[in-house]
């Protein structure tokens, strides 16, 4: 190839070089106009004048492509819309399980009661046989797995927190105890494995059932409405003597009966009554002396009546389309 046409070619290949700013590949055309200055050596006398010329064109156009090259890519770093605004975050917020909890434990701290927590491993005497639930007992069968290493096992209830309570305490007092319980129970619209309870207990002389009507009623009121009843189903617990479920009239419907009840007029919200002599005896109290109550709600449950959630399992899903609703 003639010098000219190597010299025309370099420089079409320079200008249409994108990159040329980049030190890499300003360095390598450079090179190859050096090398060209090689071949102008080879040319007779008469032509290195005219064609010294010409390199020395080629390589300032070359040199003046990549500063300006490279000048405009740090342009392009730099540059940004600032009048443009700007990506929102997402704010995290408390999960509506929690909120409910807290709301639950804000009702009972106005009536005098306090928080205790008791740890999500428990032994079996704390969740079982304290509780009056033998070892044989067939109500142990819906709470009896995750074991860790026996007898060590994920709790079942929050009760086993009333015996030690009242292990730690001298009557009179009262409690509640909130957190996560465990259930070999498969995932469906009304169980989890693994939720959250709210326990209660209150101890001393004479406390009665018609305290824990009270209570309840007033608990009732706060979390659904002043114009909430209560009703009293007798039940079984063998850890309270006499039991009872308790309902509250729906809030929806005013107990005439729509889906939200199942059209009974009456939704269930927790299991209560008088502990057991049997309970005391295991904590070292006379039963002779005291009496107490004791209730056990779910706060899915709580919450899901409240805000007409039709599936727990929604819950723990972590879909911000459900969970931003609250
Ligand atoms: N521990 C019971 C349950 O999990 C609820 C309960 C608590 C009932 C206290 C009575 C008294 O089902």
């Amino acid at each position: 190839m003639e010098l000219q046409e190597k010299i025309d070619e370099l420089r079409r290949r320079a200008q249409a070089t994108p990159a040329i700013g980049e030190p890499a590949i300003r360095n390598r055309l450079l090179e190859e106009v050096r090398r060209l200055f090689q071949d102008l050596a080879k040319l007779p006398k008469e032509q290195k004048g005219e064609f010294g010329k010409r390199l020395n064109a080629l390589k300032a156009e070359v040199e003046e492509l990549s500063t300006r090259a490279a000048g405009e890519r740090q342009v392009a770093e730099v540059r940004f819309e600032d009048t443009l605004p700007g990506t929102p975050r997402e704010l995290g917020r408390r999960h509506p399980i929690y909120r409910a909890w807290d709301e639950i434990a804000r009702v009972f701290l106005k009536l005098g009661f306090e928080v205790e927590y008791g740890p999500e491993i428990e032994t079996e005497e704390n969740n079982f046989q304290s509780l009056n639930i033998p070892l044989e007992h067939p109500s142990r069968d819906a709470f009896d797995t995750f074991y860790v290493r026996a007898p060590h096992l994920l709790r079942s209830h929050t009760s086993p927190v009333q015996i030690r309570a009242m292990r730690r305490r001298r009557p009179p007092f009262r409690i509640i105890a909130p957190g996560k319980v465990f259930r070999p129970d498969d995932a469906d619209a009304s169980h989890l494995p693994s939720f959250h309870q709210v326990e209660g207990l209150m101890v001393g002389e004479d406390v009665s059932f018609a305290q824990l009507k009270g209570v309840l009623l007033l608990f009732a009121r706060e979390m659904f409405g002043p114009d909430t009843r209560v009703r009293f189903r007798p039940s079984f617990f063998p850890f309270t003597e006499p039991s009872a479920e308790v309902d509250i009239s729906c809030f929806l419907c005013g107990a005439k009966g729509c889906p939200a009840c199942k059209g009974s007029g009456w939704m269930e919200i927790l299991g209560s009554g008088m502990v057991h002599p049997k309970v005391f005896e295991a904590v070292g109290y006379d039963p002779e002396k005291v009496t107490g109550f004791a209730f056990g709600m779910g706060v899915e449950r709580i919450c899901m009546l409240r805000h007409n959630v039709r599936d727990i399992r929604w819950f723990v899903e972590n879909n911000f389309r459900f969970l931003r609703q609250f």
